[in-house]
């Protein structure tokens, strides 16, 4: 294992692995997106060594981050995946994923989506409703198969995250309730079509505690032993996603942490145990390098970094209000170990309070408001820190912008997993005729 795998300052320029950020800015642009894949392979070895007692599958959440170079890394590496669309399940087998170790979830999967799931040999779908279980039932019919599912539930659980990524509470669209599970798993059992062999449970994301995860296997492990007393062949518990990373660089519970706590519940269940982890292996393992092109001051002195990056190309501020570390690629002294939206001033650095934004045309498009920063002019390099998991994936090409490449670097070598779009790529689509 490359222990230089990551993202560093070396003699006060920023590196990934052993390349510079200057190097990579030089010869693919900004904005620009930079992984390591010695940093992501570190964290999907010890997520799913944490987990490798309970004949743990990690199945990577692919909405995370999708870009076929990093899927076949994973694929490589003997990771599973959890897809939530037919465009998601295209991208895994692509790149050479094993259909036997992935399971495909979401609320809204429609007709065609099954069929190609179950075509594939998905190891799993995960049913969320009545109409999908009997739409399951009816399509694996029509193609002489019998379709393997779980259940997933919702057990009401607040995992204390951002509201729009709670996903275990009743009032949440996905999975069914305890009781309602029991009755699916009845309505299984009559079915020819389908044969019920585990349970999913996702409660959200960003979780940064072990707790909601243990209460949430509780109530799993006692439908799971009352369906197996009435007949049913439970083999898999999906525990889903959600283990946080720190945004700020502060502590934060580790894969080991959520392991220890599940330990006495996991081994009394004697399941296989899936976990999807998604924001754990791509978020720190990615970063956004934007270049500044203006320092904007207002007449009352506000302070705006105007940058060539915007909200298209990594919306998590602007839709969460999520806090990501910013700071120039070059700097003498490193950066904070400890960033946190709260500091005015770090210490041992000299800063300015800035607000970083893009050149997208709404006053939501920031990176970071109120921020002390280091003063920077038009021509700096700003790394934003964390942003490979839900970065790219959640881009778009709004105000028309193309969006950016994404750069992975392997030890020292250094490869385009997708170039920079065209203005032509934005037109394509639309290009009718011959
Ligand atoms: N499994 C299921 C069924 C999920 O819905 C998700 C994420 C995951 C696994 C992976 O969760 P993770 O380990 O990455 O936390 N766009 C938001 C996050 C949305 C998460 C959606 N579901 C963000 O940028 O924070």
């Amino acid at each position: 294992m490359n222990s230089d795998a990551g993202f560093r300052y070396i003699g006060g320029r920023l590196h990934c692995n052993d390349v510079s950020a200057d190097e990579i800015a030089e010869r693919f642009g900004t904005p620009c997106y930079l992984y390591s894949a010695g940093l992501l392979r570190e964290r999907y070895c010890r997520i799913r060594d944490a987990f490798a007692r309970w004949d743990g599958l990690v199945c990577f959440s692919v909405k995370s981050l999708s870009n076929l170079a990093t899927l076949r890394l994973l694929a490589q590496w003997g990771s599973g995946f959890d897809v939530v669309s037919g465009g998601e399940l295209y991208r895994v087998l692509e790149a050479g994923g094993d259909p036997s170790k992935t399971v495909f979830a979401g609320v809204g999967k429609t007709a065609a989506e099954i069929e190609y799931a179950l075509r594939t040999g998905v190891r799993m779908l995960n049913v969320e409703s009545g109409e999908e279980l009997r739409a399951i039932d009816r399509l694996a019919r029509g193609l002489g198969r019998r379709a393997t599912v779980a259940i997933r539930v919702n057990p009401d659980i607040d995992p204390e995250t951002h509201e729009k990524t709670t996903t275990g509470k009743k009032e949440n669209k996905f999975g069914v309730s305890i009781a309602g599970s029991r009755r699916l798993a009845a309505e299984a059992a009559s079915l020819s079509g389908v044969e019920l062999r585990g349970l999913h449970v996702h409660l959200g994301s960003p979780i940064y505690s072990p707790e909601p995860y243990v209460h949430a296997l509780e109530k799993i492990s006692r439908l799971c032993t009352e369906l197996r007393a009435g007949g049913c062949r439970m083999e898999t518990v999906n525990i889903g996603g959600g283990y946080c990373i720190s945004y700020t660089g502060e502590d934060v519970p580790g894969p080991e942490d959520y392991a220890a706590s599940l330990q006495v519940l996991l081994e009394k269940l004697d399941c296989q145990v899936i976990i999807e982890p998604g924001r754990y292996l791509a978020g720190p393992s990615g970063l956004l390098l934007v270049r500044v092109l203006y320092r904007k001051e207002s007449e009352d002195g506000k302070i705006f970094v105007v940058c060539d990056g915007g909200m298209n190309d990594l919306l998590r501020p602007s839709l969460y209000g999520a806090f990501h570390r910013v700071w120039p690629a070059h700097s003498p002294g490193g950066m904070p170990r400890v960033m946190r939206a709260e500091d005015r001033h770090y210490s041992g650095f000299r800063t300015e309070l800035v607000d970083v934004v893009g050149p997208v045309c709404e006053s939501g498009d920031f990176f970071a408001k109120d921020r002390p920063l280091p003063p920077v002019k038009g021509g700096a390099l700003l790394a934003i820190f964390d942003a490979g998991a839900y970065g790219f994936t959640m881009s778009s090409n709004y105000n028309s912008r193309p969006r950016p490449p994404e750069v992975v670097v392997d030890s020292s070598e250094v490869f385009l997993a997708r170039r920079r779009e065209t203005y032509e790529d934005l037109l394509r689509a639309e290009r009718q005729g011959p």
